[in-house]
């Protein structure tokens, strides 16, 4: 989603902002800017449509924005198409105020109203707009003041990163509900949305939090609260890896990361599990035998790990464990949900989130707004929070009572691969360690196959040919549908989902037992299915859905565990899988299709890495 720089220092502004915006572009973006306070104090901006290279060349690389203050974004369209009028910064009609915005302002139909009965009047179709002419409407020459009283005014969410008229020298940002951090280095202090902005110039940063008041100056970063107290932070070091935002020679981020994942994996389980396969889990001390209810959530491919950590929970852990998406459950759970009597003398059986749950929440970037607002959801009733998270210091990491990192390292590429399978490898180490606390019997047979996952990874992607060779052969097909059950069907999910986002083709993915109610109406001679059948109780069952399949015309690959050599007598083509035990199938069985949806794009000639109307991290509701 949009993408936030701003820069105050003793050099030129425009190149730090350029550069932090190329940084950024991996969020997704349909137009960029930048602005600056000019040295004669005048607010400059400078904004266009497309890509950041169509705005460098509007402004010479910077040569005609000049100013040692600056702001810059990329801007992903909420409000008012993708035009040069709507992309940011937004000045105001006064000229005292430019701005740029992230996230959606709820209320700036009202807003809108007291500054058009003001005399303002507006260029533009967005609610950034109202917030830089709200600011311009009562500026009293303090900004920390005037900043205090617009964000009372606000409803919704925003990152807000300001310049002033005549302040040549100061930035200020504020933040609600989307992420900002500040970053203090040799060249000048910072502040952006998303590390990535930042890690090329310093590795010290501030984490920000909603409603704190950031003043940045090439000196210092001060930082107030709602009430303009003094706030005194510890700075975060990051320890990123700086090549994680390189290609390295692949030709795109999806590919290099598809061909990371047994590293991630690695990284992630290694120091988890001793030499003696004991599960060490960070600092996790969870006092399972006071749990009675687990709801597990997340959005787009994190659900699906929701799905398989709710499989393994319950197949591992004898309890059930409900899984939803954020967005669904957030107002399932919500305050507007019926209250209990207190004067009600029956045993009370509130079996809605309480303290005796356990939330775990899944999120790569720890920032995606649905998932933030289930978690404080569940806060408010005592609910236990366990999360997964790949982004260190990332808001879902920082608000829950438990965080476990995964450790893939920066994703780039829009569609999820490595942060995938490294959470994927997280949930089953999870499930296990849960298991064992509540007295079952070690499953040492599932560490010791997740120890060997990785390089099973590396083997498959070594023989990537064969995917591709097959997207070769559907490069024109416009439906696939993926079947799969148990612990394949979220694989399934995810198949489906990767082509979606990647290549644009209808994927549809169903629990195979549903096809005979209602979808198989829609297969025809010649319709892509790839049936995923790992799991060696069920695969007869699919063997069945696979022929029904058949004989109405389907073509079918099927991906199923070495062995299972009956697959070709039904299947088109056959592709197989390591043996694994049957819980850890998932990321084995996922490869092959990250790799479908990676050629099919490639082929099509699509931008694989940039999805149209996609964003890396979905920041508003
Ligand atoms: C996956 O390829 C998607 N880009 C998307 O579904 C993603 O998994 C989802 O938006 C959740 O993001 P998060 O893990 O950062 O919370």
């Amino acid at each position: 989603m949009c993408g936030i720089i701003g820069y105050a220092g003793k050099n030129q502004a425009i190149p730090f902002i350029l550069d932090g915006l190329a940084k950024l572009e991996y969020r997704g973006y349909d137009s960029a800017g930048v602005a600056v306070v000019g040295s004669d104090g005048n607010l400059v901006v400078e904004k266009c449509k497309g890509r950041l290279q169509v705005l460098r060349e509007k402004i010479a690389n910077g040569d005609i924005v000049q100013g040692c203050v600056g702001i810059g974004h990329t801007r992903w369209a909420t409000h008012g198409e993708p035009s040069d009028i709507n992309a940011h910064p937004h000045i105001s009609m006064n000229g005292k105020v430019a701005l740029v915005h992230n996230g959606i302002i709820e209320n700036y139909i009202d807003l809108k109203k007291i500054l058009s009965e003001n005399g303002y009047t507006f260029k533009s179709d967005t609610d950034t707009e109202i917030v830089a002419n709200i600011l311009d409407f009562y500026y009293n020459g303090n900004p920390l003041e005037t900043i205090q009283k617009v964000i009372k005014m606000l409803r919704g969410s925003y990152t807000l990163v300001i310049i002033f008229e005549g302040i040549t020298d100061k930035i200020y940002a504020v933040r609600k509900n989307t992420p900002l951090i500040a970053g203090i280095s040799k060249v000048g202090n910072f502040v952006a949305s998303d590390i990535a902005a930042l890690v090329s110039h310093t590795r010290d940063m501030y984490l920000l939090e909603d409603d704190e008041i950031t003043e940045v100056s090439s000196e210092k970063i001060n930082i107030y609260d709602i009430d303009l107290n003094c706030v005194k932070k510890d700075i975060f070091k990051v320890d990123w890896d700086i090549k994680s935002a390189e290609k390295e020679g692949y030709d795109h981020f999806m590919l290099k990361e598809i061909h990371e994942q047994p590293r991630a994996i690695r990284d992630t389980i290694n120091s988890r599990i001793s030499d003696n396969n004991e599960i060490i889990l960070d600092n996790i001390d969870l006092d399972l035998e006071n749990i009675d209810k687990i709801y597990i959530l997340g959005c787009g491919s994190a659900y699906y790990v929701g799905m398989a950590a709710k499989y393994a929970i319950e197949k591992s852990c004898g309890m059930s464990a409900e899984v939803d998406l954020s967005s669904e459950f957030r107002y399932r759970f919500g305050e507007n949900t019926r209250k209990m009597n207190p004067n009600f003398s029956g045993v009370k059986r509130d079996l809605r989130v309480n303290k005796s749950t356990l939330v775990i929440l899944i999120s790569q970037s720890g920032e995606t707004a649905d998932t933030i607002a289930a978690l404080r959801e569940v806060k408010k009733y005592g609910a236990k929070t366990l999360s997964i998270v790949n982004v260190v210091g990332s808001t879902i990491a920082r608000e829950s009572d438990y965080v476990i990192y995964t450790r893939a390292g920066q994703e780039v590429a829009v569609a999820t691969t490595k942060a995938l399978t490294s959470q994927l490898s997280l949930v089953f180490l999870l499930a296990e360690y849960m298991a064992r606390k509540l007295g079952f019997i070690e499953d040492t047979t599932l560490i010791e196959d997740l120890k060997k996952i990785p390089e099973q990874v590396e083997n498959l992607n070594k023989s990537e040919n064969k995917i591709k060779s097959y997207a070769e052969k559907f490069k024109t097909s416009d439906t696939v549908f993926f079947v799969g059950r148990g612990m394949d069907y979220p694989v399934a999910l995810e198949g489906a989902l990767k082509l979606k986002e990647t290549s644009y083709v209808h994927a549809e993915a169903y629990a195979a037992g549903e096809l005979k109610h209602g979808p198989i109406s829609l297969v025809e001679e010649g319709t892509l299915v790839i049936a995923v059948a790992t799991q060696d109780e069920l695969y007869e069952k699919m063997i069945s859905n696979i022929q029904e399949v058949k004989s109405r015309g389907a073509t079918v690959l099927i991906i199923t565990n070495e062995g299972n050599t009956s697959a070709e007598k039904v299947g088109d083509m056959v592709y197989y899988i390591p043996k694994t035990h049957e819980l850890l199938t998932p990321l084995l069985s996922v490869i092959p299709l990250q790799q479908f949806g990676y050629y099919s794009a490639v082929l099509r000639g699509l931008d694989v890495d940039k999805p149209r109307n996609l964003a890396k991290s979905v920041v508003v509701e």
